[in-house]
């Protein structure tokens, strides 16, 4: 951890959408250097900035102190990586940070999904994990420019680590929020951050896959058929029921909250629509494999939720063919 008064070193792991939002809000801590991994936009950022356009915030140039293109090139630990590369492949990442990774680094994983610590944990069980989720609606609407909409807000918590001092913990944790409180953005602790994991993931596990599946937009899926709407609320029971064999504990009235909430919204698609429609793997890993994987550990019968992981995962198979 950087004494006071020092530079707090972060890296920022995935320069996408949600990735240059954040770059932004703890780029205004005059107290952070910022570092970024960039891949694909990697020219355009070097060459003129990352820059934000937030119905929120504002029009800003993000305040970017260093720029790689892989992480090899890095040769100080940092105190803070942010991870919020696209949870693809989840255990191919973690082993590409061991240069930017030191006794001190805290990870702070801000992806869609549930599982995603465990990999981080295997390869580094001394650090200290800070776990998010995040419901900023952001596009990348060319390289470097991030436009951020009005939804904003996020909310995290540790992934207790017992090889360490929960004081330790507590401040990473502390400090880490007080960067983002001063970049102005909207979050909230948890005490215990995996059951807003799995509220998240009961719902990407449904309309992220089914949109995918159908390319039909959620509000004519429920409609398409009186099975639409009972697949959907048994697809999420069954989520829910793997969440509590977890020790989550998540109630089932979840479910309907869910219907009802994209009841009152008008139609919409998913990212991972988006990933299908331009040929990208989808985050299947965490959002559904994740929890087969639990189920099946546990000899849980979950036929909804198979029959769709199933599905999105011959769908994500023929997209890495492409
Ligand atoms: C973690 O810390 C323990 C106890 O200090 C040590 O034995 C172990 O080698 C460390 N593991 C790694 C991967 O650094």
């Amino acid at each position: 951890m950087a004494e006071s008064g020092e530079d707090i070193r972060v890296l920022l792991f995935g320069l996408g959408a949600i990735g240059g939002f954040y770059a932004f809000v703890l780029g205004r801590n005059k107290n952070v250097s910022l570092s970024v991994v960039a891949r694909s936009n990697y020219e355009q950022v070097k060459s003129h900035g990352l820059s934000v356009q937030s119905e929120n915030h504002g029009n800003h140039k993000v305040n970017i102190d260093q720029i790689y293109k892989v992480p090899d090139e890095i040769t100080t630990p940092f105190d803070y990586i942010i991870c919020t590369h696209k949870a693809v492949n989840p255990g191919k990442v973690p082993p590409l940070l061991r240069s930017a990774v030191g006794d001190q680094t805290t990870f702070v994983i801000i992806q869609n999904g549930v599982g995603n610590e465990e990999p981080f944990r295997s390869i580094f069980p001394n650090n200290t994990i800070i776990s998010c989720v995040t419901w900023v609606g952001a596009t990348q609407i060319s390289p470097g420019v991030i436009k951020h909409t009005k939804s904003e807000d996020m909310q995290m918590g540790l992934l207790p680590n017992s090889n360490i001092a929960k004081e330790l913990e507590q401040s990473r944790l502390d400090t880490l929020a007080t960067l983002l409180k001063a970049g102005g953005t909207v979050f909230q602790v948890e005490n215990d951050i995996q059951i807003k994991r799995w509220e998240k993931v009961t719902w990407n596990a449904a309309w992220n896959s089914i949109t995918t599946l159908t390319d039909v937009n959620t509000q004519d899926w429920l409609k398409s058929s009186p099975q639409a709407m009972a697949t959907t609320k048994r697809l999420m029971h069954e989520v829910i029921d793997v969440a509590n064999r977890c020790n989550v504990p998540i109630e089932h009235k979840l479910a309907d909250d869910l219907v009802s909430k994209i009841l009152a919204m008008p139609g919409i698609f998913s990212s991972m629509h988006t990933d299908m429609k331009e040929g990208r793997p989808l985050e299947v890993d965490v959002i559904l494999g994740y929890p087969i994987k639990k189920a099946t550990d546990f000899g849980m019968d979950v036929p909804v939720l198979s029959t769709i992981y199933a599905l999105t995962t011959a769908v994500n198979g023929r997209l890495s063919k492409l």
